[in-house]
């Protein structure tokens, strides 16, 4: 039997209790399969810890982490502490050292969930986001000269490699291909342009290698506006650090809201564990109610089953909470509602015992 290590990092807010429902709903399907199980290994790591301790995680973490076969994360965050000190020295600490350099987000509206446009079929919102995830923008590179005083001059640059720029976009043509659907990139090289003329010129190469694959090339600016008007156009997308960070917020939105929306982090070598989180905050407004919408994170716990081979069951977890959705009759306020993340999280766990 196959024992799939798991590293929960629950963190702030309302990452325990939905991480908790997640947990459920993987115990169950390796309950139901007699073929794999799991292990799970707490870190008490975040913004609590970060009040004790003076850091966001042990100072050996990362070597801690590494034996692990995948992070499940919650969310990390807390009045308190600063948001940039919370999001890089945990979470992008994580994906940086973990060479995690592909984010990919399902933007799928499923049946049952919330339609936010006119003149549009619930099926044309169906795209797989796949957001370069460790340079770009978000390199942490620039300076802060002069500060404070008149003359101040701040730098963020980003950072385009060879490598990193061409594995993210290879990576998307594979996926295109194997799904057997198109892939979009968005830019931006009219108005950036080293950047994203050296972006498109690489997509523009690689796209060689892949002449079955249909493709498309889009600015952001118009791929916002599209992403509204003709979400279809839409299949496989790939995408820069920032353009995809902005333009999956835009996605959840079109896909049922902040509590549906799922992210996984990929090391696609698999020299290192992968990081699998619901992609909303710790939400401290409701922390600690019973409030939280725990989809999301069961939904990323789906990505997970996929990324082990276990993708029957991955489909069994996304095919409850479609199911829980189309019954309308245990869902939290956030959907209009009344029941508890628990209760949710329970609902599921029957739906998937039903359907496999
Ligand atoms: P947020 O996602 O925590 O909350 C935004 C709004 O959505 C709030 O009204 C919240 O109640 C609601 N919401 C979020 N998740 C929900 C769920 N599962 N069910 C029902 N309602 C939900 O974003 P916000 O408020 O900007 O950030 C709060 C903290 O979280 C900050 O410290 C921020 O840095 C951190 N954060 C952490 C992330 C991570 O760990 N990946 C991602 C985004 C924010
Ligand atoms: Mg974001």
């Amino acid at each position: 039997m196959k024992t799939f290590k798991i590293a929960v990092i629950a963190g702030d807010g309302i990452g325990p209790e939905v991480i908790d429902e997640g947990i459920k709903v993987l115990n169950k399907t390796a309950e139901l399969d007699s073929g794999f199980r799991f292990d799970f290994t707490y870190f008490p790591w975040g913004c609590e810890f970060y009040a004790k301790h003076g850091k966001m995680m042990d100072d050996n973490g990362i070597e801690q982490l590494k034996e692990f076969d995948a992070i499940y994360l919650g969310a990390v965050g807390f009045p308190g502490v600063p948001d940039h000190v919370s999001l890089w020295e945990l979470l992008l600490k994580i994906r940086k050292s973990f060479d995690q350099y592909v984010n990919i987000r399902p933007i799928k509206l499923l049946k049952g969930a919330h339609l936010p446009l006119v003149d549009v079929n619930r099926e044309d919102i169906n795209m797989l986001f796949i957001r370069e995830n460790s340079e770009g923008e978000y390199a942490g590179a620039g300076d802060w000269l002069f500060k404070g005083q008149e003359n101040e001059v701040v730098l963020q640059n980003s950072v385009f490699s060879r490598k990193g720029t061409e594995r993210i976009i290879r990576y998307a043509f594979e996926t295109a291909k194997r799904e057997g659907r198109s892939l979009t990139s968005i830019s931006k090289a009219n108005a950036l342009n080293y950047s994203m003329v050296f972006w498109d010129q690489v997509f523009e190469e690689v796209s060689r290698d892949y002449p079955e694959v249909e493709t498309a090339s889009y600015l952001v600016d118009a791929a916002a506006m599209l992403m509204i008007k003709d979400p279809k156009r839409f299949e496989v997308v790939v995408t820069s650090n920032l353009f995809g960070d902005i333009l999956t917020d835009l996605g959840a939105a079109l896909a049922g809201g902040i509590g549906l929306a799922a992210g996984a982090n990929i090391n696609p070598e698999r020299h290192y564990p992968s990081m699998f989180e619901p992609i909303h905050g710790s939400a401290p407004d409701i922390a600690g109610q019973g409030l939280a919408n725990p989809l999301a994170s069961i939904w990323s716990a789906s990505q997970m089953l996929d990324f082990f081979g276990c993708e029957d069951y991955g489909k069994t977890v996304l095919n409850a909470i479609e199911q829980l959705l189309l019954e309308q009759q245990v869902l939290t306020p956030d959907m209009g509602g009344t029941a508890s993340t628990a209760e949710v999280g329970d609902r599921v766990v029957e739906i998937v015992a039903s359907l496999a």
